[in-house]
């Protein structure tokens, strides 16, 4: 504190150690909530990375069976993939699959903060583009799911219907908000948005997760996909990211200290555990099919 501060402060009738307190307050104010936006990074990191793999193998096994005009290729992988016979229900799963290329990119350009500042045109224009992909995902998902059938049991096709409703809310809030010019709350629920498009990642590197730390498929039939564990994991992978984001929301607008530095080591060992979960899902699924 520089002598003249010091002197208005005595001056003003306030105890110094008052005055020492609350400055050692605002730097703890300023160091928890640049260890938040570390953390938050870092987070953003790890996914990026992880869908940026994922996008590069729908692309190259489905996108490349599609260019080479061989798409029951994608039966190695879908139990119900191409299906002679079925061309509406298999252009509705083709778009599925284009789209998730489509959505997976524009999301986590989306979220680039200097993308939106020096660039806002290409984020109005790639954030319409990513509110239609997400409606094309959402409803060409529950048409496969409900109309041609897919792994799993009748839980498990719910609880991922469940997060399809939970896609075309948020898109449809988000959209809301930005076109009522609040920018404060389209930003919330663009995030809200962005983790639930990312359920189904969340759910293929929550898997691999479990697989790795179970040192094999414990709790479920791997060849039915059937079994608590998947039941519990689509719940986790789906929802669980909505309570986190709120958590993140408040710990971003708390004054505590304390709140902010608690959930940087949460998004920390998140990361951490997605790090492990992306490195699996990348050698046990994703490389070896491409
Ligand atoms: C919005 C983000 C989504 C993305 C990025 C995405 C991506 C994918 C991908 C890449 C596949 C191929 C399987 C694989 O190789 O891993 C797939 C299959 C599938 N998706 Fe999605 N998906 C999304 C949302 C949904 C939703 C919300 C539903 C259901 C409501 C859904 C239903 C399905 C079904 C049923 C299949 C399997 C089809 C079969 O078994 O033949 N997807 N999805």
């Amino acid at each position: 504190m520089s002598a003249s501060s010091t002197t208005a402060a005595i001056a003003a009738g306030q105890p110094q150690g008052a005055l020492g307190t609350s400055r050692s307050d605002a730097d703890r104010g300023r160091t928890a909530g640049r260890l938040l936006r570390y953390a938050a990074g870092f987070w953003f990191c790890v996914a990026a990375l992880g869908q940026l793999i994922f996008a590069a193998y729908v692309a190259g096994f489905y996108g490349r069976a599609a260019a080479q005009g061989r798409p029951e290729l994608w039966n190695k992988v879908l139990p119900h993939g191409y299906v002679a016979g079925e061309p509406g229900l298999n252009l509705v799963l083709g778009m599925h699959l284009l789209f998730a290329v489509v959505i997976t990119i524009g999301g986590l350009l989306q979220l680039i903060p200097p993308l939106r500042r020096r660039l806002p045109a290409f984020h109005r224009w790639t954030g319409r583009a990513y509110l239609v992909a997400a409606v094309i995902m959402s409803v060409s998902g529950l048409v496969v799911i409900w109309m041609r059938g897919t792994v799993g049991d009748f839980a498990s096709h719910v609880i991922i219907s469940f997060n399809a409703l939970l896609i075309l809310t948020c898109a449809t809030v988000a959209w809301r908000r930005a076109r009522a010019h609040r920018f404060d709350l389209h930003r919330q629920w663009a995030l809200r948005l962005f983790l639930a498009v990312s359920g189904v990642w969340f759910f293929r590197v929550g898997l691999m997760f479990w697989i790795v730390v179970n040192q094999g498929p414990v709790g479920f039939d791997p060849d039915s996909f059937i079994g608590p564990a998947l039941t519990v994991l689509g719940l986790v992978a789906y929802f669980l990211p909505q309570g986190v984001v709120e958590l993140y929301l408040r710990a971003q607008q708390s004054r505590s200290p304390s709140a902010k530095v608690v959930m940087a080591g949460g998004l920390t060992a998140l990361s951490l555990m997605m790090a492990v979960g992306i490195a699996a899902a990348t050698a046990i699924m994703w490389l070896p099919r491409l």
